[in-house]
């Protein structure tokens, strides 16, 4: 695809990159997006049915089981050519940190050194009370559906996912805002920029001046007001760039 003029020598120019994430940047893996009319899993499922705390408290069997199949679909899935492009990138600036609320490992799969998991980990499982770590061994060899938590005694094991109304990793938000107060690019890739906290990075490194790069093939709220909007898919804008970032070394 033809990227658009000064993009490539914005980039050139620029020593800190953030990257935000979100679930279209999974998409051409085979992993579905959320809200996306038809494909995304909010048309089908409703998120207070199964992606809040009061929806676990009220049926922890159909949580549990949700989670297990989007598990399931998770495993069979690996990163694309778009993944594969952001660790080329990373080779042309200073720090380049990657902030993503997928839950699905695809970036740490494809290589990428440093990733921020604002929305947690959907391998991983927890204690519904004290939010410990779950050995994946102890799921395995217990019963139930969730088991029973190791680590209190009426506690249960949950996905390791942030769900609407809970706060957000203690640690994970700071640094992303942080680094979006300080970069000098940020990428806003396959997010429709809806779900705060995350949704509000790239609009606060807009305000401090940052060059904004949205990669999206709908708009979105960002769109208009982003320096350079690519209404592509992640693997085609990303390929495209890392391709000319080469070409002009
Ligand atoms: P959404 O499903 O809200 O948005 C996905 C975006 O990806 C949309 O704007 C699509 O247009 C775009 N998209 C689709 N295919 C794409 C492709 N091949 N390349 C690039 N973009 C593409 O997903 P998120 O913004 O990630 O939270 O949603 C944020 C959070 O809401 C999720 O982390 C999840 C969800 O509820 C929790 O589970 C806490």
């Amino acid at each position: 695809m033809k990227l658009p003029e000064g993009l490539i020598s914005t980039l050139r120019n620029a020593n800190k990159a953030l990257v935000l994430t979100g679930a279209g940047m999974s998409a051409e893996s085979g992993v579905p997006t959320f809200r996306d009319a038809q494909s995304g899993m909010w048309e089908k499922f409703k998120p207070e049915d199964l992606a809040t705390p009061q929806a676990f408290r009220n049926n922890p069997q159909l949580v549990w089981d949700w989670y297990a199949d989007r598990r399931n679909n998770i495993r069979g899935v690996r990163p694309h050519a778009g993944h594969a492009a952001l660790v080329e990138l990373e080779q042309y600036f200073d720090s380049l940190l990657l902030v993503t609320q997928n839950v699905d490992s695809l970036h740490q799969q494809a290589g990428s050194s440093d990733v921020v998991e604002l929305h947690g980990n959907i391998m991983r499982s927890i204690c519904s009370e004290t939010g410990q770590v779950i050995d994946e061994q102890w799921i395995k060899s217990n019963p139930g559906r969730p088991p029973a938590s190791p680590h209190h005694r009426h506690g249960l094991a949950r996905p390791g996912v942030v769900w609407f109304g809970e706060e957000l990793p203690a640690g994970a938000m700071n640094r992303a805002m942080a680094e979006a107060y300080n970069c000098d690019v940020c990428f806003s890739i396959g997010t429709s920029t809806l779900v705060q906290p995350a949704a509000s990075l790239p609009f606060i490194a807009l305000e401090a001046g940052a060059v904004v790069i949205e990669i999206n093939p709908v708009p979105t709220s960002l769109s208009s007001i982003a320096r350079f909007s690519l209404q592509a898919t992640a693997a085609q804008a990303l390929t495209a760039i890392a391709a000319d970032m080469t070409r002009h070394k």
